[in-house]
């Protein structure tokens, strides 16, 4: 008998941070089951694509990519996709050999044990039940053990599922009800990963600022029981959203020097038409007010944001609205986006008024005019002390540290290795494309 033991796993990791946290739990649950993570996707024996379905092109990337790989994998492995695409599509996945096994994200964390058997013969492929009781939690601290990209940072899951149901967005379908892990296990979650060298956490949800929605303590709790741990310097959190942003979690973020002023909050259209069809339950007034109450409190923050342009029934006056909009609060930074139509949303039966390329036109037009409102962001840095974690030596250079401010701009100084991973105060000496340039003070 071979032994499976030997075997090992490769990971590719597409969408959002929820499926990089998730890809860890996909790896812890690999190397408990003996399995050895391997650099190279051509010469593992599991090679597993955790996916997004989020556009059609997350979806058509990850098929590419299996079909780049088809000659150059070892012989005898086996493709596993976890995650959004698999619980969207998963028999039409194995059907069609494009994977051997499909394990959406309710049991993507128990991989191991799921792999095992499939090498032990056992036939089950598909595996993307929604039942409460195999759903698999994402607080486990065995990850506090687990190398990240940067050593000091970790993610930290706090909701799982969304019930907003945005007329365009699939979510809700493939990651189920909303679910909010609880309050204690959390924070002890926190303290093990402080204890264990954590300096920077990032909260995530599909919307942060509904956790714990008539079941636990409210958002703004979670995050000043959070803020308050020994060793925890940066707070982070992902993502917000406008119709469940209230005051409490401004003053926290005020009242808390280790939260983030770097605020993500998805504004999608400046259209108060488009959005009240995407189901978005605010409008830009709504959107607009809390931009005042971020600026009367916090001063210094930056703000970014997702827009989606050329939904169905957007006109030439609605999407000059989202222009408008742009123009007037200024984001520092701007994730914009072409529609894409998915099946089983409320959006799909709706029918579309542009055609890809009008679409691609719109969206051409705000990126452009957000790149220049990014660069003036980022200009009226120069000359500002600001406080940055030095994440790595730069491509360029070997003596130049890049990292973050505080406001999660890329910035480059001068320094050495051994500043990585440290909280550095420097001022604003420049900015090269999008980068800032700075030196250390004291
Ligand atoms: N939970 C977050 C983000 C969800 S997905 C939120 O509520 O904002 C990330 C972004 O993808 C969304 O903010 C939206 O801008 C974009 N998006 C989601 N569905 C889309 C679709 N069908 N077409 C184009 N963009 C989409
Ligand atoms: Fe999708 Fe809306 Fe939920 Fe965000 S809040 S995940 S956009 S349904
Ligand atoms: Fe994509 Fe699933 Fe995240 S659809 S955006 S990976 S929740």
């Amino acid at each position: 008998m071979e032994n499976y033991s030997e075997k090992s796993y490769h990971i590719e990791t597409f969408g959002c941070q929820m499926n990089k946290n998730d890809s860890e739990l996909i790896s812890l649950s690999l190397s408990r089951a003996g399995y050895a993570e391997c650099a190279s996707a051509n010469e593992a024996d599991i090679i597993v694509f955790n996916t997004c379905s989020v556009r059609q092109h997350a979806e058509d990337r990850v098929i590419s990519r299996i079909g780049a790989l088809k000659n150059r994998r070892k012989n005898k492995s086996i493709i596993v996709i976890a995650g959004c695409m698999a619980q969207r599509i998963a028999e039409s996945l194995t059907g069609q050999n494009i994977a051997d096994i499909a394990i959406g994200p309710y049991e993507s964390p128990r991989i191991g044990e799921i792999v095992e058997q499939y090498f032990s013969g056992r036939d089950k492929t598909v595996y993307n039940s929604q039942l409460p009781q195999d759903f698999n939690t994402r607080i486990d601290p065995g990850l506090a053990e687990k190398k990240d990209s940067l050593p000091w940072h970790k993610w930290v899951t706090i909701t799982h599922g969304c019930e907003n149901f945005c007329s365009y967005c699939i979510v809700p379908y493939v990651r189920g009800p909303l679910i909010s892990f609880p309050s204690d296990s959390i924070i002890a979650y926190i303290k093990t990963l402080a204890n264990s060298g954590t300096k920077e956490i990032t909260l995530l949800g599909q919307n942060v600022n509904q956790y714990g929605t008539g079941c636990d303590i409210p958002f703004y709790k979670l995050m000043e029981r959070a803020a308050g741990i020994n060793g925890i310097e940066r707070i982070n959190f992902l993502t917000s959203h406008p119709k469940d942003f209230d005051e409490n979690i401004v003053y926290v973020i005020r009242d808390n020097k280790n939260i983030s002023r770097a605020v993500h909050l998805p504004l999608q259209s400046g259209s108060d038409t488009v959005l009240s069809a995407m189901n978005r339950k605010y409008d830009t007034k709504h959107y607009l007010g809390i931009v005042d109450k971020i600026n009367a409190e916090l001063k210094t923050f930056s703000l970014s944001t997702d827009i989606i342009v050329g939904f169905p029934g957007e006109t030439e006056k609605d999407f000059t609205a989202t222009l408008d909009i742009v123009k007037r609060v200024r984001f520092d930074d701007a994730f914009m986006y072409a529609y894409s139509p998915r099946e089983g949303t409320a959006a799909f039966k709706l029918e579309e008024c542009l055609s890809r390329d009008m679409k691609i036109e719109r969206l051409n037009r705000l990126i452009e005019l957000q790149r220049g409102i990014s660069r003036e962001k980022l200009s009226a840095r120069i000359n500002m002390n600001e406080e940055m974690i030095a994440e790595r030596i730069s491509k360029k250079s070997g003596n130049e540290l890049m990292g973050k401010t505080f406001l999660n701009h890329p910035v480059i100084i001068p320094g050495v290795r051994d500043d990585i991973g440290k909280k550095i105060r420097i001022r604003i000496t420049g900015l090269k494309g999008n980068t800032l340039y700075g030196t250390k003070t004291a």
